[in-house]
C-alpha cells in the first residue's frame, strides 16, 4: 500500500473537506448540542441529542450529513472525561479513521475545539496515534481494481489548535508519523508471504534500509555462519532450499564508548515445524514467525529516522524451518556457538535454538542490556491470549521500564516468573541442555533456555507469540500482521 498522509494544523477549511471529526467526551457532547453549533441545524442537533444515538460514550461514532459549510461530520465518543485515558483517544481516532476510509473520505479535519483543557500536542499525538494504525492496509497483491481497496491519500488538519502551540504540535506529528511507518513496514514484512520474504529477502531489506538511513548493515551468509560455528542456528536452516542470514544492523547515535542497547528477533521466515512437523490446519500463519525480527529491522529504521542519542544494535537471525532428506531429526546433538551442546527433541522448539546463537553471538558485544522478542511459543497465547505479551527476565528494573513503555502505548506486557527450578524441565541426560521442557510452563521453559546464553547480561525475553498476528482485525489493528513492538520500543529508547 502507498499511504501519503499530510497532517497539519488550522489548515484545511471545513467546507474544504470529506468530513470534520468531533471528538467528545460525554460532557463536551452535553455542552456542544446544546450551544450553538455551527455547522448543523439546530433541530437535527436536538433530535439527534433528544433520541440517544449519540452520548459521546466510548467507541460511538454517528455520521451526518452537514450543511455548505461542512459535508459531513463524524462524531466519536471519548467516554467520561474523568476516565479517558490515551488509548480512549487512540480507539476514538481508529474508529473515525475506519469509517472514513470505509466511505472513500479522504480529506479530514480533527476539530479540538471541544477537547478541553489537556495538553493538546499530547492529544494530538494520541489521535494521529490512533488513525495511523488504522489506515494500513496490505494489498500489494490485490490486482483486481474492482475489489481492491483503494489507497487512502489522506489528507488530515487539526483545526483549533492555539497558534503558540503549532510549532510543537506540528513536529509531535511528523515524530508521530515516522514511527506509524515503523509500524506498517513491521506490518508489511509479518503480511509477506513464506515464498517471498526468504531470509535472503529480509537480509536485503535490512540493507537496502541502512542504505537509506545512517544505519551500518552487516550480513553473515552460510558460509560464515560455518566458520564462525552456529551449529544451532544452522541446525534449524539445513531443511531448507533457502540460506540462512543473520542480519545485523547498527545505529550510533550515541557516543562511540556508550555501550550499545541489542535487540534480538526471531526470523523464522516459514515455520512447518521441520521434521516435527506440525498439523495442516493454520499452518499458513506461520509466516509470521519472523514477527520479532520484523519488529527489531523496523525499530532500527524508525530510530534512525527520529535519530535519537543513543547506541542500538539489532540482530535478526534468519532461518527457514523445513522437513527434507538434510533436515535435523529429533534426537540429533548440535554444538552451539556458545559451545554447549544441544539435543533437538523436537524440531519445531526451533526459535529458541535460532535465538540461543544469535543472543551469544551480541553478547560478546559487550551490550548495556539485551531485549528479545520472538514468536516462541503457543503456550503463551494459552496464558496470555492476544491482548498482551510475555515479559521473562533476569533484571527487575528493566521489566518495570518495559512494562511502563508498553502501558504508554497499550501494548502490554505481563511478566512470568523464570524460578530456577524450571530449568530442570530441559536438562538432557546426554548433552547440556535439550531444546524441549514438556508440557507444563512451554512459555518459562523456553525462556530458561534462552537464559542459558546470556550469561549475566541485563536481559529481557519478549514472547509475542498471542500479540503479532489478528485473526480478526479491530479498530486500529487490521487483519494480519500487527507489527506489536516498534511503538514499544521506541517508546522505551527515547526514554534511555
Ligand atoms: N512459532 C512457534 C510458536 C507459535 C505458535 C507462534 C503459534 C505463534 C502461534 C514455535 O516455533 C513452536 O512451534 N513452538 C512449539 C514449541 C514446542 C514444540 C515445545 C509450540 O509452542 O508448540
Ligand atoms: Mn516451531
Ligand atoms: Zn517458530
Amino acid at each position: 500500500m502507498k499511504i501519503t498522509v499530510n497532517a497539519m494544523c488550522n489548515e484545511l477549511a471545513a467546507d474544504s473537506v470529506d468530513c470534520v471529526i468531533f471528538p467528545l467526551t460525554q460532557e463536551s457532547w452535553a455542552t456542544l448540542a446544546s450551544t450553538d453549533f455551527p455547522y448543523l441545524d439546530a433541530d437535527l442537533l436536538a433530535r439527534i441529542s433528544s433520541d440517544g444515538e449519540f452520548e459521546g460514550k466510548y467507541k460511538q461514532t454517528l455520521l451526518v450529513h452537514g450543511d455548505e459549510h461542512c459535508r459531513r461530520i463524524l462524531f466519536v465518543g471519548l467516554g467520561e472525561e474523568e476516565k479517558r485515558t490515551a488509548k480512549h483517544y487512540r480507539s476514538a481516532a481508529s474508529l473515525a479513521a475506519q469509517q472514513l476510509c470505509q466511505r472513500k473520505l479522504t480529506t479530514w479535519v480533527f476539530d479540538l475545539q471541544s477537547i478541553g483543557s489537556q495538553d493538546v500536542t499530547t492529544l494530538v499525538d494520541w489521535l494521529w496515534d490512533g488513525a495511523l494504525l488504522e489506515i494500513y492496509r496490505f494489498d500489494r497483491y490485490k490486482t483486481d481494481d474492482e475489489t481492491a481497496v483503494k489507497t487512502c491519500d489522506i489528507q488530515c488538519s487539526f483545526n483549533g489548535v492555539a497558534d503558540e502551540d503549532v510549532s510543537l504540535v506540528q513536529q509531535a506529528l511528523s515524530q508521530r508519523e515516522m514511527i506509524s511507518r515503523g509500524v506498517w513496514l513491521a506490518r508489511d514484512l509479518v503480511n509477506e508471504p513464506g515464498n517471498v520474504k526468504t531470509p535472503e529477502y529480509l537480509a536485503k531489506m535490512a540493507w537496502d534500509l541502512a542504505q537509506q538511513l545512517d544505519l551500518t548493515c552487516t550480513i553473515l551468509g552460510q558460509r560464515e555462519l560455518e566458520q564462525q560455528g552456529f551449529g544451532a542456528l544452522l541446525a534449524v536452516a539445513k531443511g531448507s532450499i533457502c540460506p540462512p542470514r543473520l542480519i545485523v544492523l547498527e545505529y550510533q547515535g550515541g557516543e562511540a564508548s556508550d555501550k550499545p542497547i541489542a535487540l534480538v528477533g526471531k526470523g523464522v521466515t516459514f515455520d512447518s515445524g521441520g521434521i516435527s512437523l506440525k498439523p495442516g490446519e493454520g499452518m499458513d500463519q506461520m509466516k509470521m514467525d519472523m514477527a520479532g525480527g520484523a519488529t527489531v529491522i523496523a525499530t532500527m529504521a524508525t530510530i534512525a529516522r527520529l535519530e535519537l542519542p543513543i547506541n542500538v544494535i539489532g540482530v535478526v537471525p534468519a532461518v527457514e524451518n523445513m522437513p527434507s532428506d538434510r533436515a535435523t531429526r529429533p534426537g540429533d546433538i548440535v554444538t552451539s556457538l556458545s559451545g554447549k551442546t544441544i539435543e533437538i527433541l523436537n524440531t519445531d522448539a526451533e526459535g529458541r535454538l535460532i535465538l540461543a546463537d544469535a543472543l551469544t553471538w551480541v553478547g560478546q558485544k559487550n551490550p548495556e542490556l539485551i531485549i528479545d522478542l520472538a514468536t516462541l511459543t503457543g503456550a503463551c497465547i494459552l496464558a496470555l491470549g492476544h491482548h498482551a505479551s510475555a515479559i521473562l527476565s533476569n533484571d527487575s528494573a528493566l521489566v518495570d521500564d518495559l512494562q511502563q513503555a508498553g502501558d504508554c502505548v497499550d501494548e502490554r506486557l505481563w511478566p512470568l516468573p523464570l524460578f530456577e527450578e524450571y530449568a530442570e524441565q530441559i536438562k538432557s541426560s546426554i548433552a547440556d541442555v535439550k531444546n524441549i521442557g514438556g508440557r507444563p510452563a512451554g512459555t518459562i521453559t523456553a525462556a530458561a533456555f534462552l537464559q542459558k546464553f546470556v550469561g549475566d547480561t541485563p536481559w529481557a525475553h519478549l514472547d509475542i507469540a498471542g500479540t503479532a498476528w489478528q485473526d480478526k482485525g479491530r479498530a486500529g489493528q487490521p487483519t494480519g500482521g500487527t507489527g506489536v513492538g516498534v511503538r514499544l520500543l521506541v517508546e522505551y529508547l527515547q526514554q534511555q
